[in-house]
């Protein structure tokens, strides 16, 4: 376990200034549960030393701390106003403003995403609990006229109950404050399972919730380790006190959680996988489709869900698009992501690393030629993969069906705007779709005609708090974020009176 003096060593090291950050407990009915024996070890994936030993909540603990968030429910819907709520949200986005930082050096110790990308996860985290603090008070019902003349229907939007928060390493800050403002918004309490890779940032907003004065029970913190994992989906879906569960991860387990969540029917919003398309008409601005290209495809060394996954250059710009991207590509750093002047981190584990050069191999052994890139950068560690173009990518390459989740652009040629739709849609997947052009009718037709809940249009990065972020088919279903955010939340009560 880590002592105190660990703690501030780290703290020391990592340059953290706010030590009270600093947690490796599980936060349980608004109390720290400290590590005894059980633990496990959080590491830098650029350096691949440990950072801390972080407690590995035993499941009796979780099994109470479900109990303990349906009590708070109870007293938290009875007592809380949509105002009150939006208070408490207020004052822990102020508190991550203050501390923001500190926040984002824990997320890019942790995680191993640029400084610069961290700042952007932790401001961008912090507008969640801005937002929902908005919305809070704006949660309306309706007063709707009945077809008889001698009754009244009027509806409530009331809180699910208690939910179920299972949360990616790719934004350890982020993803936990999109769900959590809109459940405490909402009036619902949550017991959280952050990723096993990315705990300290999870619990530093543990420790400004406590700081904020939220009260207890209304939001828990459980970290665990890969094995129990698995063990902590299957009882937040099979407990009869969760009544909502709130995923990001990957399909695969997505499908797992909806059978496991079967016998208890449960409301369920999954942020999946993705295989975005990215087009490039020949009338793009260049530089537009350039700079787009970059920030959708190679934003987090391309561990986002929302990134490129398939750029499909039309042939008129191919040859000019290929050579401008390769000499853009050039320019960004690699490096451990807490120096100056990184832009690209590494990955997070070395299956990551499996995954792109897999999907490098199988195109090149198809035809397609790497234009920069393609190997490991041993010289800087083994989870750093060089930011990678490939050309000429063929059609029957496996990236054009299978996510990469890595630094790997692969450039695939086409001709006509009714082929490269069809090539778009050609998934079950349908997260984001991105295109460039600068032909206001093509922006309305093909922003149309794309299969996925997102598209951007002249625009590699969508994401913000206004924004109603979330898939269609296998990328999941639910909204997050925005003022459809808190419906995932909310259950619509009707109350009808009748002897009027
Ligand atoms: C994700 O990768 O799951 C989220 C990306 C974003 O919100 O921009």
């Amino acid at each position: 376990m880590s002592s105190e003096a660990q703690i501030k060593a780290f703290a020391e090291k990592y340059n953290i200034k706010n030590t009270s950050l600093i947690k490796t407990g599980a936060f349980v009915n608004g109390e720290w549960i400290h590590p005894g024996n059980e633990t496990f070890a959080v590491e830098d994936p650029a350096t691949g030393e440990k950072l801390l030993d972080v407690i590995n909540t035993p499941i009796d603990v979780i099994e109470q701390s479900i109990k303990d968030a349906k009590v708070a429910f109870d007293k938290f819907k009875k007592e809380s106003t949509g105002r009150s709520r939006g208070v408490l949200l207020k004052k822990l986005f102020d508190l991550m403003t203050e501390n923001a930082e500190d926040l984002a050096r824990l997320v890019t110790i942790e995680n191993g995403k640029a400084l610069a990308d961290s700042r952007g996860e932790v401001k961008y985290g912090a507008s969640f609990f801005e937002w929902f603090a908005e919305e809070a008070p704006r949660s309306y019902g309706d007063n709707i006229p009945s077809t008889d003349l001698a009754k009244r229907i009027i509806t409530y939007k009331q809180p699910v109950g208690v939910v179920g928060i299972l949360t990616p390493w790719n934004f350890p800050t982020a993803m936990i404050t999109r769900k959590l403002g809109a459940a405490v918004a909402a009036g619902c309490t949550s017991v959280i399972k952050p990723a096993t890779e990315t705990p300290l940032s999870a619990l530093a907003v543990a420790a400004l919730i406590e700081q904020a004065g939220f009260p207890k029970g209304v939001v828990n913190i459980l970290p665990v380790d890969q094995e129990r994992t698995k063990k902590v989906g299957t009882l937040f879906c099979e407990s009869p006190l969760i009544k909502k569960i709130s995923f990001t991860g990957s399909t695969g387990v997505g499908k797992l959680l909806m059978t496991q969540s079967a016998s208890t029917l449960k409301k369920l919003s999954f942020e999946l996988g993705g295989n975005a398309p990215l087009i490039i008409f020949d009338d793009a601005k260049l530089d537009v489709a350039i700079v787009g290209t970059i920030a959708s495809k190679l934003r987090q060394s391309g561990q986002t869900c929302v990134c490129a996954n398939r750029v499909y250059v039309q042939s008129g710009i191919y040859d000019e698009f290929s050579k401008l991207l390769v000499e853009e590509v050039k320019k960004l750093k690699q490096g451990n992501g807490l120096d100056e002047g990184v832009t690209h981190g590494p990955l997070i584990h070395d299956r990551a690393v499996e995954k792109v050069q897999s999907h490098i191999k199988d195109a090149v052994g198809k035809g397609a030629k790497i234009l920069t890139g393609g190997k490991v950068n041993t010289e800087l560690g083994p989870l750093f993969h060089e930011l990678t173009v490939l050309g000429d990518v063929p059609k029957t390459a496996v990236v054009n069906k299978d996510e990469t989740f890595g630094p790997l652009v692969p450039l695939i040629k086409f001709e006509t705007e009714e082929e490269v739709i069809e090539l778009a849609n050609d998934t079950e997947y349908g997260l984001a779709s991105y295109f460039f052009t600068e032909d206001y009718r093509r922006i309305f037709r093909v922003g149309e005609a794309l299969n996925s809940g997102m598209v951007g249009a002249n625009a590699g990065a969508i994401t913000e708090a206004a924004l109603p972020f979330g898939g269609v088919g296998w990328s999941g279903f639910g909204r997050e974020g925005s003022k459809y955010g808190l419906d995932d939340y909310t259950v619509i009560k009707s109350v009808v009176i009748g002897g009027l």
